[in-house]
């Protein structure tokens, strides 16, 4: 798919809403150089140490974790409406036995500054690279958040991605405003 460079910003509130509806797919490859994707219900954009950032979380059990790790970099990777099942299985299968990108039935394209997987047919996509990392520290977290998201461990390592490259489907402001409504 053909697409233009944009600001980082750009689409924030549509991002924020697919993010906190279905998801959105990052993208990594493992150290055999196969491209996977995983769906993630948590994470910022944002502008630290005045750089353009995605934070993520990813729980060390995670085969994207592994991969991360491996290449020091990701994309995110935003879906149309239409699209937006492919969350269900990326959220779901793991990288370690599934070719998410053929169960899904997307395309993998290689990212254009980054080491990591673009999904062709998505509007926007996001190429991050790791800036710095840190895990979620047990003793320092609020009850409420322990009891709701670590009853069994598997605490999150933090990744703050700096966003080289930004980049819109022509028709993603029609796209990404859609409602599933
Ligand atoms: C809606 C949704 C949001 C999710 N958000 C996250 C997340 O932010 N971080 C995370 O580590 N796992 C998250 N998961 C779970 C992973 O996507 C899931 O475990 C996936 O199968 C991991 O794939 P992998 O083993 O190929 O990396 C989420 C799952 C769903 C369905």
């Amino acid at each position: 798919m053909t697409r233009q460079d944009i600001k980082y910003t750009r689409y924030y509130a549509e991002v924020m809403r697919m993010l906190t509806s279905h998801g959105l797919l990052v993208g990594s490859y493992d150290a055999a150089g196969k491209a996977n994707l995983m769906t993630i219900g948590w994470g910022a954009i944002g502008s630290l140490w005045g750089v353009p950032l995605w934070t993520i979380l990813v729980r060390p059990s995670r085969y994207t974790y592994r991969c991360i790790e491996h290449t020091g970099c990701f994309t995110v990777n935003v879906p149309t409406e239409r699209l937006a099942m492919s969350c269900a299985v990326c959220g779901s299968k793991s990288g370690r036995d599934t070719d998410k990108f053929a169960a899904c039935n997307l395309t993998a394209e290689k990212g254009r500054t980054v080491l990591a997987p673009t999904v062709a047919e998505f509007p926007l996509v996001y190429e991050c690279q790791v800036v710095h990392s840190n895990d979620i520290l047990p003793a320092r977290l609020a009850d409420e958040i322990m009891s709701g998201a670590y009853m069994d461990g598997d605490f999150h390592r933090v990744y703050f991605g700096k966003i080289l490259s930004v980049r819109a489907a022509p028709d993603a402001d029609e796209l990404l405003r859609q409602t599933g409504a």
